[in-house]
């Protein structure tokens, strides 16, 4: 069972056990806008059972559980963008905090035996020096980061009090096509395509100076199931050991299309109250007992994200799109080509 299978590592998660033989439930939030066009651009809508859940409502959980019975929980629901937490503080502690006790309670309740997997956050660590590993002093400076941390700990607290089989993956940015858009390495690629087709005229941004390690989502979800087939539960650090700023990855973006930095606009509204200055991890404890390495490297990563947004808008350029669907994410052009054949 995974929770927030609408999200990009739920997505690539569900698409990672189903090749394993796995059967998927996935619980979704219903929204008067459907939000399933990364489940579709990966071809699992008629492979998964969607049970919908409010990660507020404790009963939804108890009743998707009843009716999954998993032998694995995967929670990957979180409203996971950092500078809204700043704008709604109290609903991000909410659902991204004390959810994940809902959560653990409802396992306890129903089924102790099931594992538990939490989407644990490298904002945990807030502006503690770099590199970062599972030892590293956890300070967050975000809403977002203290309900990460709160959820970090609680995942500790029933392993030890209860005996039950929970792991945190302290997973640092990871990215991919899938990305929302709200997020800075999907908004500069998804712009650049636009300026290189000359359908947008320039990359507005904030703070160009963070620092922040990326690595690619489907391999991130690997090292996710890795650490619940484990004989002991632990936490583990997922990461790059690498890092580059906001302005190296637009700069390798523009570059990639022949375009030159001039187009990078810099808006103060982008800005955060406060802002971790650099990111990076250390994922050592993953490879000596996981045995998982990262493989893409940031220059590929970038490439693939800019070919992926690319293609998209090459083709809604063209006029081969369907006006409802025509300019928001990637992929849409090979589901509406599916719908459309
Ligand atoms: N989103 C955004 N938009 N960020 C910008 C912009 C912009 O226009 N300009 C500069 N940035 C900077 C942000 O201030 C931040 O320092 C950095 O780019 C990365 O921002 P995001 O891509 O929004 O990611 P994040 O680091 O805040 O959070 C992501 O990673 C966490 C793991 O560390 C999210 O995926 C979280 O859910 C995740 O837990």
């Amino acid at each position: 069972m995974i929770t927030g299978i609408t999200g990009m590592d739920g997505a690539y998660l569900a698409q990672l056990l189903l090749t394993k033989g796995y059967k998927v439930f996935g619980t979704f939030r219903r929204a008067s806008t459907p939000n399933f066009w990364r489940i579709m651009s990966l071809g699992l809508e008629d492979k998964i059972d969607l049970i919908s859940v409010d990660l507020g409502d404790m009963s939804s959980m108890i009743n998707a559980i009843q009716i999954a019975q998993p032998d694995e929980m995967y929670n990957m629901a979180a409203s996971s963008y950092v500078a809204d937490s700043f704008e709604c503080p109290l609903a991000n502690l909410d659902i991204t905090g004390v959810a994940v006790e809902r959560l653990l309670e409802a396992i306890r309740i129903v089924n102790k035996d099931i594992k538990f997997y939490q989407s644990s956050s490298s904002e945990i660590y807030g502006n503690t020096p770099a590199p970062c590993d599972e030892e590293s002093p956890m300070i967050p400076i975000s809403p977002y980061g203290v309900a990460k941390l709160a959820a970090h700990h609680l995942v500790n607290i029933y392993r030890k009090a209860h005996g039950m089989f929970c792991v945190s993956g302290i997973l640092f940015n990871h990215e991919s096509s899938l990305r929302g858009l709200d997020f800075v390495t999907r908004k500069i690629t998804n712009t650049v395509a636009k300026i290189f087709l000359g359908l947008q005229s320039e990359l507005t941004l904030g703070n160009v100076y963070a620092i922040r390690d990326w690595g690619y989502a489907p391999e991130y979800v690997e090292a996710v199931w890795l650490m619940m087939q484990q004989d002991k539960p632990d936490d583990y650090v997922i990461a790059t050991n690498t890092s580059h700023t906001v302005i190296e990855f637009a700069r390798t973006a523009l570059k990639i299309l022949d375009l030159g930095p001039k187009y990078i606009k810099h808006d103060d509204r982008y800005n955060r109250p406060i802002d971790i200055h650099k990111l990076q991890g250390n994922y050592s404890k993953a490879n000596t007992n996981l045995g998982w390495a990262p493989k893409m490297k940031f220059e590929d990563l970038v490439d693939h994200m800019v070919g992926e947004d690319l293609e998209r808008w090459t083709w809604y350029k063209e006029g081969k799109h369907f006006p409802w669907d025509a300019y928001l994410y990637p992929n849409e052009a090979k589901i509406l080509r599916r719908i459309a054949n």
